[in-house]
């Protein structure tokens, strides 16, 4: 036990914490970005799964604690590294690609800080309604039953020109900050190695770029008048 308490102290430690969180929550984002894509198939498939996910109960309620756990765990692991980092090295680097990695470390940071306040806004904007509370009244007629209209919901809010722009900036920050994360996984899992750090990185990027085009595709159809 102490040990494994220990383990979590050490940099690697802190570092495999970052890493196993980043994965589950890039699990999210995919299987959220899957859920999401069902808007192109109509009120009634989205409807259903939004339903079907209400349906869950105690299971959702499960889930949705354990990813708060999950992030906030990411968060503060990656705020001990930054702060043990920079405890360590009080003096700049002078090497320049040392500088290099020390910028995409403070651009991670910043990029993270951006998801985070997206996150915030996404949850105000469609899941507690604080911003648009109409927006929870939207009923739909799911086979003879009335269900939430999450459908209408989207597309309401994705009508408004600021609310999509700002979504999809988000979007383009949060796949810039999967492109360096999805890399560093790798290597703090010790599986890069110089013979296949060009195909990680392509695998890093074409994740990310599957990741903005999936999710960007939701405003920008919308605000474009393709789905209404
Ligand atoms: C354009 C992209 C996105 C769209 C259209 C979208 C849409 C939605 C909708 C409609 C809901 C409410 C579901 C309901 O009330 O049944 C929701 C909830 C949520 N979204 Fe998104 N989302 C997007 C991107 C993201 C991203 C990138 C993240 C994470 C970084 C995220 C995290 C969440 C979370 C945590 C919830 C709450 C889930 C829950 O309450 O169980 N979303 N999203």
């Amino acid at each position: 036990m102490n040990f494994t308490v220990g383990y979590f102290t050490t940099s690697i430690g802190k570092k495999i914490v970052v890493a196993v969180t980043g994965i589950l929550l890039l699990g999210f984002v995919i299987a959220h970005m899957a859920g999401n894509l069902q808007i192109f198939a109509g009120a009634e498939k989205i409807n259903a799964y939004a339903k079907f996910l209400k349906d869950l109960g105690p299971a959702l309620w499960i889930a949705r604690i354990g990813l708060l756990v999950v992030f906030a765990l990411h968060i503060y692991f990656t705020i001990q590294l930054k702060l043990e980092n920079k405890a360590a090295r009080p003096v700049p680097y002078a090497h320049m690609k040392t500088k290099q990695a020390s910028s995409a470390s403070l651009y991670m940071i910043i990029s993270g800080l951006t998801v985070l306040a997206f996150l915030i806004y996404h949850l105000l904007h469609f899941t507690l309604g604080v911003t648009n509370p109409d927006y929870l009244e939207y009923e739909y007629l799911l086979k003879g039953e009335k269900v939430h209209d999450v459908y209408m919901m989207v597309i309401t809010g994705f009508q408004v020109p600021a609310v999509s722009i700002a979504y999809i900036i988000s979007m383009g920050l949060l796949c810039w900050h999967l492109s360096h994360g999805v890399a560093s996984i790798f290597q703090t899992l010790g599986v890069d190695s110089p013979k296949h750090s060009s195909k990680i990185r392509q695998f890093a990027y074409g994740i990310s770029a599957i990741i903005f085009v999936g999710n960007v595709s939701i405003p920008l159809t919308i605000l474009l008048g393709i789905v209404r």
